[in-house]
C-alpha cells in the first residue's frame, strides 16, 4: 500500500527496550518470592508481554483475553465482552494484566472488575502507553511505561487494520487517514 511514508517514529526499538528492561526490573523486584499470572490482552499486547516475560526474574505463567466492545461505531459503548477468556482459573493467584494502551480506559475499568469478581489474589496492571488526555473512565495502571499525546499509534503489536504490528518502534499516523480519524472525537 506504500503507507509508509505517512508514519513519522515516536518511541524507537531502542527507548521502549530500555523501558521494557525497567518494567521488568521494577515488576520482579515487586513480585519477589511469588509466582505471576500474566494476562495479556490480544491482539495489541503480545509483543510486549514477550519482551517483559522474558525479561522478569521471578516465575511467570501466561493466559490470554480478547475483548471485544459491545455495539458498533468507533467509539466504544462502554461495555466489553470477552471474545477470547482466560484458559486459568485466577482465584488465589498474583494476577499482572499486560495492555498495550489505554485510551478511554473503558476496557481496562471493564476487564479490571470482571476479573477482581473471580478472587485473585491480587490484581495489577501494567501498560506500555497511555494516552490520559483521552480518558473516559477514571483508570490508573499499577506501571507504566510511557504517557503519550493524543496520537493514534501503531507499531510493537499495535495497528491500524491490522497493519504494521510487527515494526520494532512505535510510529504515530501523519495524514488524516482512516485510523487517526476513527479516533477523533
Ligand atoms: P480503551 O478502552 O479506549 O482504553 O481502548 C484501549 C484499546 O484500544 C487498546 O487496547 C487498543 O487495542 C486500542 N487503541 C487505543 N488507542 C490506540 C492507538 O493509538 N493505536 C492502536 N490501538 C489503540
Ligand atoms: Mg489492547
Amino acid at each position: 500500500m506504500g503507507t509508509a511514508r505517512s508514519l513519522q517514529k515516536l518511541l524507537s526499538e531502542k527507548q521502549i527496550q530500555k523501558k521494557v528492561s525497567c518494567l521488568a526490573r521494577q515488576l520482579s523486584r515487586d513480585y519477589a518470592g511469588k509466582e505471576v499470572l500474566l494476562v495479556g490482552v490480544l491482539k495489541g499486547a503480545f509483543i510486549f508481554m514477550a519482551d517483559l516475560s522474558r525479561r522478569m526474574t521471578v516465575p511467570v505463567k501466561m493466559d490470554f483475553v480478547r475483548l471485544a466492545s459491545y455495539g458498533s461505531g468507533t467509539r466504544s459503548s462502554g461495555k466489553i465482552r470477552f471474545t477470547k477468556d482466560l484458559e486459568m482459573p485466577v482465584r488465589g493467584k498474583d494476577v499482572l494484566v499486560v495492555e498495550d494502551i489505554i485510551d478511554t480506559g473503558i476496557s481496562l475499568h471493564s476487564l479490571y472488575r470482571r476479573l477482581r469478581a473471580r478472587s485473585p489474589k491480587s490484581l495489577k496492571v501494567v501498560a506500555l502507553l497511555d494516552k490520559p488526555k483521552r480518558r473516559e473512565i477514571d483508570f490508573h495502571p499499577d506501571y507504566l511505561g510511557f504517557s503519550i499525546d493524543d496520537h493514534f499509534v501503531v507499531g510493537y503489536g499495535l495497528d491500524c487494520a491490522e497493519e504494521y504490528r510487527h515494526l520494532p518502534g512505535i510510529y504515530f499516523i501523519r495524514e488524516n487517514g482512516p485510523c487517526a480519524r476513527a479516533r477523533t472525537k
